[in-house]
């Protein structure tokens, strides 16, 4: 039996690489540190995501923020988070959420090594991810739509075309973004918080990555989310300010104030994708 050396925190295995990354989403940053939604408050809950990311037994790779970075777009909010996620040991990539602001986004936050994909012009941030490059093409898109239409997500043209011309087909693939392309199986969620493009979009992405897509990575719903279309996965990762309560049937979300704080760890390989799905108590609540 072959064995499988362990190397600084990672494994390599007959398929290879093992990349690591860590996935958070929501945070939620408001103009100062006393921000708190329904008596969760916003940068406490971040805190504890950084200190527990931080002192991970492995160093990630990357991580990637998947949106609603803060929940008013304003430089207070923006610089807050920057203080706060700067803290993360690990370099981090940044989605836009319905909250965000992208001239914002790219004055405030630190981004790790990046390729954009249109023109910052455009107020869309959509871009290929450099960490890791040699082995994966990862992308990130931005489905904001104007805020009187939201809070579903559409995806441009531009960027659609963008990013399935960058597909090779001979690396692993994976896209984050902060809204879901395909139906959950939740009546409100399902009319009000994806992708309205998303089935298309989901179609010609898997059409032309094959069986390189090793998944689709999305925040928005303030929920965990595992999902399998035609064989692709969407995951999803919760808030750590505060989680959504719409359940199968409801016509309204309602907020569920505190909770524990979540991440994903995301294993990638060049024939596998694993996600390790983690929830921390909040030493604020009782
Ligand atoms: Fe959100």
């Amino acid at each position: 039996m072959a064995i499988v050396p362990f190397v600084a925190g990672r494994q390599l295995n007959s398929s290879g690489t093992v990349l690591e990354v860590i996935h958070l989403s929501d945070t939620h940053f408001g103009p100062d540190h006393s921000h708190d939604i329904r008596g969760a408050n916003a940068c406490d809950r971040a805190c504890t995501l950084v200190k527990a990311i931080n002192e991970l037994p492995f160093d990630p790779d990357f991580i990637v923020h998947t949106g609603d970075v803060v929940n008013d777009p304003d430089e207070g909010a923006y610089a807050l988070a920057q203080e706060i996620l700067s803290e993360l040991k690990a370099p981090v990539y940044y989605v836009t959420g319905n909250h965000d602001d992208v001239p914002m986004m790219r004055a405030a936050l630190d981004f790790a090594d990046h390729e954009l994909l249109v023109p910052e012009s455009d107020d869309q941030l959509c871009y290929r991810i450099k960490s890791a490059a040699e082995d994966f093409e990862f992308f990130v898109m931005d489905g904001k739509v104007p805020e009187e239409e939201g809070p579903h997500g559409y995806l441009s043209d531009n960027q659609v075309e963008a990013v399935l011309s960058q597909i090779s087909g001979e690396k692993p693939i994976a896209v984050f973004l902060h809204y879901p392309l395909t139906p959950i199986g939740s009546k409100w969620i399902d009319k009000h918080l994806l992708v309205s493009n998303g089935e298309a979009f989901h179609d010609a992405l898997a059409e032309k990555a094959g069986s390189q897509l090793r998944g689709i990575f999305t925040g928005h719903l303030h929920r965990g989310l595992q999902l399998y279309k035609n064989g692709v996965l969407q995951s999803g990762v919760s808030s750590p300010a505060c989680e959504f309560s719409a359940g199968p049937h409801d016509d309204f979300c309602d907020f569920l104030p505190g909770g524990p704080i979540p991440f994903n760890h995301i294993s990638f390989t060049a024939d596998s994708t694993m996600v390790k799905s983690y929830s921390l108590p909040f030493p604020g609540d009782s």
